[in-house]
């Protein structure tokens, strides 16, 4: 499938591993120019040279935390001075903490506002006027299931990945006059160290064991397994393309049939 994407310029934000490093990855593949970012810099300067070599492809790599609105507006604006623009943009971050309502703290409710909503925010703010005056651009958000189906104590991605969606359909709406298109992508439970966190605190918790966690997480999605980070990466290089070009607004699950609505 010619997907249209050779030497546009994708920033993946939180991309040093799991599904932004697979992200960045599959865009390098696509022929992309690519931007990464991750706050630990020895993990991230490792995954960004080994796409660099594999792909033989320009890679940007700056550690900083999403969270940080300058650190955004400076490595934005370092992305465009090098390659020229910002075609692409997946926003992306960490996980916020697993909890039930009663255990969560108000200072955490900030955190995962920040990390999971606000960082998208920065991103998006940053990127759109230089899409705009390429009247092209693609703005992609790496949410969760939880979108569309809230998860048992997990309810800070619950709240505030909603508010994404909200953001998503604004953005899409507002600029698809420029030729920007808007999507947010909800991962069901796919293999990555986030999902080794989670199924560690609900262990901690409930006494059972790791393994049968992740089982139980496989057996919830019609195709009976979990998720591989290069599948949520397919779609949102799809989704980037010139084959997803009239789509704009959406949540698209990458859940292997996990949501259970119509
Ligand atoms: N895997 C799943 O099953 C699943 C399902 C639904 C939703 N999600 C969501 O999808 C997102 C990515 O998940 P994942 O599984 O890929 O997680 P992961 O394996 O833990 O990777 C997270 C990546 O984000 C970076 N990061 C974390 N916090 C950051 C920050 N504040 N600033 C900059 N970079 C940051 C990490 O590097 P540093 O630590 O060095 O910063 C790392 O590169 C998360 O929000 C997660 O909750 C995942």
């Amino acid at each position: 499938m010619e997907t249209g994407l050779k030497n546009r310029v994708a920033i993946v934000a939180a991309s040093s591993q799991g599904l932004g490093r697979a992200t960045a990855e599959a865009f390098a593949a696509e022929g992309c120019r690519v931007a990464m970012c991750a706050r630990n810099k020895e993990t991230l300067s490792a995954a960004a040279e080994k796409i660099r070599s594999q792909y033989k492809t320009d890679v940007l790599a700056e550690a900083f935390d999403v969270t940080d609105a300058p650190a955004v507006r400076d490595f934005v604006n370092a992305v465009v001075q090098k390659f020229g623009s910002a075609d692409i943009c997946v926003t992306n971050a960490g996980g916020p903490p697993a909890k039930g309502f009663l255990a969560t703290t108000i200072e955490e409710w900030k955190r995962a506002v920040e990390l999971n909503f606000m960082s998208a925010v920065y991103f998006a703010h940053q990127v759109i006027p230089h899409m705009q005056k390429k009247k092209w651009g693609r703005i992609i958000a790496i949410t969760s299931i939880t979108t569309k189906q809230p998860v048992a104590d997990l309810v800070y991605s619950n709240a505030v990945r909603a508010a994404v969606v909200g953001l998503v359909k604004s953005l899409a709406n507002e600029f698809g006059k420029d030729g920007i298109l808007v999507n947010n992508v909800g991962p069901g439970y796919t293999a990555t160290d986030r999902l080794k966190e989670l199924a560690r605190s609900r262990s901690a918790a409930s006494g059972q064991p790791e393994q049968e966690i992740f089982e139980g997480w496989a057996a919830d999605a019609p195709l009976n397994r979990l998720g591989e980070p290069r599948e949520l990466a397919d779609t949102i290089v799809w989704l980037a393309s010139e084959r997803a070009s009239y789509i704009t607004g959406q949540t698209i699950l990458v859940d292997g049939g996990l949501y259970k609505g119509l």
